[in-house]
């Protein structure tokens, strides 16, 4: 049987790992052999990523490094889903689409260009999750630091939030209202998986 490739995405906080864990346990429970991974990957250039090795990256080139991982990343999952596995994974191109074209002014050619060089890199997931929510909701829910920080990363993750929707609309992504109770998305997120 062939597997099942199924993405989450959202901004920090909105409650990605929690509803995966809960996801595998439920899919595990009905017989399913289920595998969850992430990016950045634990991968050679994940892992460069997530060192934070590389000072005073331009933005472009970061963009490129998460585009890299995750053409190997994809070769990884491909191989997952053909096994028959159900791979979940926590971000894919959508992260960078929100995030890098924040980071770099958010121009619709700057969008067009981080759609462009992970249109050969990445596959379709079967179905992909946006877990939407108001990042002052989200914020409160991760530990922060001092207020001028938090009132900055609130507007920075504004915007990654409204790449995110636009992208959602363009793609066909489910949209899920996360400002709601951990339970409340599991169910509306395993009813969707069911279907
Ligand atoms: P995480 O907190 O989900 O592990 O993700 C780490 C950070 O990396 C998060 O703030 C989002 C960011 N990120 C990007 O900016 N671009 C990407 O393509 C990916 C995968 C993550």
């Amino acid at each position: 049987m062939a597997g099942r490739f199924i993405v989450f995405e959202g901004i920090d906080g909105a409650g990605k790992s929690t509803l995966i864990e809960g996801i595998s346990e439920i899919l595990t429970s009905r017989g399913e052999d289920v595998i969850i991974t992430a990016e950045p990957t634990d991968g050679p250039i994940g892992s460069i990523i997530r060192a934070g090795e590389i000072k005073n990256i331009s933005q472009n080139a970061e963009a490129l490094l998460f585009t890299a991982d995750r053409a190997f990343h994809t070769q990884q999952m491909l191989r997952w889903k053909k096994s028959g596995k159900t791979v979940l994974c926590d971000r894919y191109y959508a992260s960078t689409v929100a995030y890098q074209a924040a980071n770099l002014g958010g121009t619709e050619s700057e969008k067009e260009w981080l759609k462009e060089i992970n249109r050969p890199v990445v596959t379709e997931p079967d179905i992909t999750f946006l877990l939407d929510i108001d990042p002052e909701k989200s914020m409160r829910r991760v530990n922060n630091r001092g207020d001028a920080s938090k009132f900055e990363k609130i507007e920075y993750l504004r915007k990654v939030r409204s790449n995110y929707l636009e992208l959602a609309r363009e793609k066909g992504f489910k949209i899920i209202d996360a400002s709601r109770t951990g339970e409340e998305v599991l169910k509306e997120v395993i009813t969707i998986i069911g279907e």
